[in-house]
């Protein structure tokens, strides 16, 4: 074991399962190991590296803002944020702001904003669906096994199927507070949600009286293949959940608010880091960075292709092959982790998504010839002999 791997299994919390391979340097789509090893990256952060590990302009942005003022919290104004802010609202449509460090922290200011806003106590999410691990970000996540050892979570919090609008329907009452769901179903195994289903969300949330919150933590910044995942569905909604990539990897969330949920009363909600001046340089300098890279739509014609060039990989254990922009999964029909562990030694890094889905997110700067590399590797992996596994259920 090296030095590094020894420090961190002996002080770290023990809440992460970590793969053995000390990642030290980045450049684009590439990540190299403390050996030297190099790998493509298809984790891109876990989606805080849309921009490519190593960009030039945020690099020089962040230094630039570290010699100039590194903190200073929301009670004074600040160029950056300020140019951030306006940044923000001009692409998203959405007139107000409010700035923290994480998505789970987007998402609890946007539950607190839409009680607050409209005087309700419950909140509607989707079966399968993340939004994070803090306790009100947690108690709209899905999945029983980061929910049962923190129980009782918020009260308030009910579950419906994903795309299955009559569902929703049904559960939106006088008491909803709000709706949340992502665009595309990211950690709950990449399931893209139906335009009629997010649209007819939206509409259901406007007639009734609640507030329609869109979590786009992992799906904002280019990753579907438009700026944001909204904007393919041709709706706004009244509450926007940002992070991850906003600032080229430095932690920063978003929450953009819509004219529906009025003015928020002063001391509300706030955060001593939220629109931090660094952070707020990374975020200007990352969004430049995008347009000129054209990162959504080489997103959209690279996604596209990977997406082809997946479902064209022969193996009786892929069950489906799914995904949006450069948001992609392969489900299998056996545990993805021993794939992924394959897949890391022979240079390929990927995620999982659920028990049984690999998960592509790479940094959108990835080349095809970077993503052609990792479908062969795919393919050759798939071929190989494994341990004997139960079948995953569908
Ligand atoms: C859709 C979605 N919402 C919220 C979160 C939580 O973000 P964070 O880990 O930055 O708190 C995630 C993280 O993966 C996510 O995918």
């Amino acid at each position: 074991m090296t030095e590094t791997l020894e420090l961190e299994a002996r002080y770290s919390s023990g809440v992460y399962v970590k793969r053995p391979v000390t990642i030290v340097r980045g450049e684009g789509a590439l990540l190299w190991d403390e050996q030297g090893r190099q790998y493509v990256d298809c984790v891109g952060g876990q989606g805080t590296a849309n921009l490519g590990h190593a960009n030039p302009a945020v690099t020089a942005a962040l230094t630039t803002q570290a010699q100039r003022l590194i903190a200073c919290p929301e009670i004074f104004p600040n160029d950056q944020r300020a140019a951030l802010m306006a940044r923000l609202s001009q692409l998203t449509g959405l007139p107000r702001v409010f700035l923290c460090n994480s998505g789970a922290e987007s998402v609890e200011a946007a539950i607190k904003f839409a009680r607050a806003a409209t005087g309700r106590p419950e909140i509607i999410a989707a079966r399968r669906g993340f939004h994070g691990r803090t306790l009100g970000a947690l108690s709209a996540t899905w999945n029983q096994a980061y929910r049962e050892p923190f129980e009782p979570l918020v009260p308030g919090f009910r579950h419906v199927p994903y795309n299955h609008l009559e569902a929703l329907s049904q559960a939106i009452n006088e008491n909803t507070a709000a709706v949340i769901l992502e665009a595309v179903q990211g950690e709950g195994g990449v399931h893209p949600g139906k335009p009629e289903y997010l649209q007819g969300a939206a509409r259901l949330c406007q007639e009734r009286g609640a507030l329609f919150i869109l979590d786009e933590v992992q799906t904002g910044f280019g990753r579907t293949g438009r700026m944001f995942a909204f904007q393919h569905y041709d709706l706004r909604p009244d509450l926007l959940c940002l992070a991850k990539s906003i600032a080229g990897g430095v932690p920063m969330g978003a929450t953009l608010i819509g004219e529906r949920v009025g003015t928020l009363p002063a001391h509300i909600h706030g955060s001593t880091f939220g629109g931090n001046p660094l952070a707020c340089a990374a975020a200007l300098a990352t969004l430049s960075e995008l347009e000129r890279l054209d990162l959504p739509r080489r997103a959209a014609e690279n996604g596209a292709y990977f997406l082809a060039q997946l479902r064209q990989v022969r193996s009786p254990l892929i069950r489906e092959v799914r995904g949006v922009g450069l948001l992609v999964g392969v489900e299998l029909r056996r545990k993805a982790a021993p794939f992924l562990q394959m897949l890391m030694e022979r240079g390929v890094l990927a995620l999982s998504a659920g028990m049984n889905v690999i998960r592509f997110l790479p940094p959108l700067v990835i080349s095809r010839e970077q993503l052609d590399c990792v479908v062969a590797t795919l393919t050759q992996v798939l071929a190989e002999p494994v341990a004997e596994q139960e079948t995953v259920p569908a």
